[in-house]
């Protein structure tokens, strides 16, 4: 069977009648812990995983990005001497393409040069489904053109540029998290992030566990949809708290006693807090727990809790997503499970003993069916290294 990247560079020679000059692999990822806490300045404890988008590449000859996808066909070309602005800002969204028009507007935006790019990508990773294809796809481009243009990019910098593409250029008010951990991730490790400094560093995950993920098949769009709510909501319960307590810089410095404090604060904006609260409290516990060796029970039990006030505080799990998730925690070799991205549709994660994955897979396979009467699909991954040449 043939590899993504040798179909992505055999691709690329029929289409432009030359050999690649390099190829990308940019990762999705897998948030062990830390739900919608990276925009609210909190701990995250996601882990790159061993699927990608992978980017076959060479300079072109004109100011132009041309590129294909082998999953969704041509994306068309896009002059790079006038990117074209934000989609939706007089002009219709055009598909994939717009995330690699994306790069190269962010790019120009801070003054680095865009090079002539000619590219053919091919996808590991499910769209839409919490996995970060879209952080992914970014990366790639970043790194593509970082390498052509030979641009001073650190990784740092292209995370944060990959989020800007998500929050000015398609409308999605997300955080750092997904890009960061494309690009920082490392072999069977996760990586705890403080989202406010960035500071971070690679925790190993017990040995003998591997992540199951479950797809729902459900898939939500997020622009203009429930993750820019939530966003708004937790501005909005800033906004609330910051009149009885100025000082405060984001909902990751709530303490519980501030938020009990609070007694006009409506209830749903109370939840959306207490979840963040707690949720950064279970991360940092958990990078404990890791640099401690912990065994994969205690972890668990967190990514339950996880799992638990995303559905009930934050209100982001869906009758999908919740019977994978309980399915998955009742399956012997399970240690828990929970909500991947930004929920409402996508995948649950498991962590499983290695040795039980298919017995586990089974039991939500049957939980699932018996309720919708159709079944997941998996993808049995490990974390592993982050985004590069590869
Ligand atoms: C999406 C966003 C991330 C993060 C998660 C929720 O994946 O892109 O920045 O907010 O949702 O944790």
């Amino acid at each position: 069977m043939t590899t993504v990247r040798e179909r992505v560079i055999e691709r690329f020679r029929d289409l432009y009648g030359r050999s690649p000059e390099l190829v990308v692999r940019a990762p999705g990822r897998v948030n062990l812990l830390g739900a919608h806490v990276d925009y609210n300045e909190g701990w995250v404890l996601p882990g790159a995983i061993d699927r990608a988008i992978w980017l076959a590449g060479a300079r072109g000859s004109r100011p132009l990005l041309r590129a294909a996808s082998l999953e969704l066909g041509s994306g068309g070309a896009v002059p790079l001497d006038r990117v074209p602005g934000p989609p939706g800002e007089g002009r219709a969204p055009a598909g994939w393409i717009d995330y690699a028009a994306g790069v190269a507007w962010a790019l120009a935006g801070a003054g680095l040069a865009v090079a002539p790019l000619d590219a053919v990508i091919g996808s590991e990773l499910p769209a839409g489904a919490g996995v970060s294809s879209s952080a992914a796809l970014e990366v790639a481009f970043l790194l593509a053109w970082r390498e052509i243009g030979g641009l001073a990019l650190d990784d740092l910098a292209a995370a944060r540029l990959g989020r800007r593409v998500e929050n000015e250029y398609l409308g999605v008010q997300s955080g750092i998290m997904d890009q960061f951990a494309s690009l920082h991730g490392g072999r069977d490790s996760v990586v705890f992030l403080d989202c406010r400094t960035l500071e971070w560093e690679r925790l190993p995950m017990p040995p003998g566990v591997a992540v199951l993920v479950a797809d729902s098949g459900v898939r939500r769009r997020l622009v203009d949809g429930p993750l820019n709510d939530r966003r708004g909501e937790c501005v909005a319960a800033l906004e609330h708290l910051r009149e009885a307590s100025p000082e405060l810089g984001a909902l990751r410095d709530v303490t519980p006693a501030m938020l009990e404090a609070a007694v006009t604060l409506p209830d749903v904006l109370r939840r959306r807090v207490r979840h963040v609260v707690e949720e950064c409290a279970r991360v940092r516990r958990g990078a404990d727990l890791l640099r401690g060796r912990c065994d994969a029970g205690a972890l668990g039990e967190l990514v339950r809790d996880s799992h638990r006030s995303s559905r009930d505080l934050y209100q982001v799990s869906s009758p999908e997503l919740d019977t994978l998730a309980e399915a998955a925690w009742s399956a012997p070799g399970c240690h828990g499970a929970r909500l991947v991205g930004a929920g409402f549709g996508g995948c649950v994660a498991a962590l499983v003993d290695e040795a039980a994955q298919g017995e586990v897979a089974d039991a939500i396979t049957r939980a699932f069916g018996a309720r919708f009467g159709r079944e997941p699909r998996f993808l049995d991954c490990r974390f592993g290294a982050g985004a590069g040449l590869a």
